[in-house]
């Protein structure tokens, strides 16, 4: 019912040399592959030749974030009207490298979740836990908090497109994926949140995607949990070997 969605976030990676080869590769490698939604999220100076190098491959093009605002006097900042215009279709909204090294509220990524949705994007909204407050068993608080906060002023006809990742700030880049049960966990408390927020039929229709450590060796476990309905992959979306084998997720059914 729902499909299975893979996104690759590069962060700040790669250059043009490098792309051209990791996107024919890459689309080489999923050819033939169905039933899968796959998102590649480079740098901003990138995004359109991305978008030019995968035509009309099943590959979709998305961005990392973006500012509020359609246009204006905001130096450096890039708006989803501009992403829209590329060919961009998603943008990654309150990672957590921008929560903790920018400094991004939740009122700030609130603003950008809307604008996204405003401009025709689908916004990626991202949420999780450090390890301290995992200790202090406050997980589910920190995450409840992101959501409300993210969400807010929201109706259920406007987060249709909306997909919420979980990512556990100490599983990011550390090579300590979640273990099944852990993303399971959260991702049926995410669910449930949904639903109350929301409804039943947005809640059982919403992709929502673990993140952190996500290799070829743990995405079958992961997936093969109930509520996990795809990954948000970093460092193992920059080689297309390994992305295509996480894309290629051998599923349990
Ligand atoms: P990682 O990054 O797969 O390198 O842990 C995931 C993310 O930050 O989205």
């Amino acid at each position: 019912m729902r499909t299975p969605f893979l996104a690759g976030n590069w962060k700040m990676n790669l250059t043009s040399r490098e792309i051209t080869p990791l996107l024919e590769e890459l689309a080489a490698a999923v050819t033939g592959v169905e039933g899968r939604d796959i998102l590649v999220c480079p740098a901003f100076p990138y995004l359109a030749q991305a978008v030019a190098a995968l035509g009309s491959s099943q590959i979709a093009v998305g961005a990392q974030d973006c500012h509020h605002e359609e246009s204006g006097a905001f130096t450096g900042e890039v708006s989803p009207l501009m992403l829209k215009d590329i060919g961009a279709t998603h943008v990654i909204l309150g990672h957590s490298e921008r929560r903790h090294i920018m400094g991004e509220s939740d009122e700030v990524i609130n603003r950008k979740v809307r604008a996204v949705i405003k401009a025709g994007l689908d916004p990626i909204l991202c949420v999780g836990e450090t390890l301290e407050e995992r200790q202090a068993e406050r997980t589910w608080a920190v995450i409840e908090t992101q959501l409300e906060h993210g969400l807010d002023g929201l109706d259920g006809g406007q987060c249709g497109r909306l997909t919420i990742a979980y990512e556990p700030v100490w599983a990011i880049g550390t090579g300590l994926t979640a273990t099944p049960e852990q993303a399971q966990d959260v991702h049926a408390q995410i669910r449930t949140w949904v639903e109350r927020r929301f409804d039943a039929t947005l809640a059982a229709g919403m992709r929502i995607l673990y993140g952190g450590s996500v290799n070829p060796k743990t995405v079958d476990g992961l997936m093969a949990q109930t509520d996990v309905d795809g990954g948000l992959v970093g460092g193992a979306a920059l080689k297309a070997a390994d992305f295509a084998r996480i894309v290629r997720f051998e599923s349990a059914s």
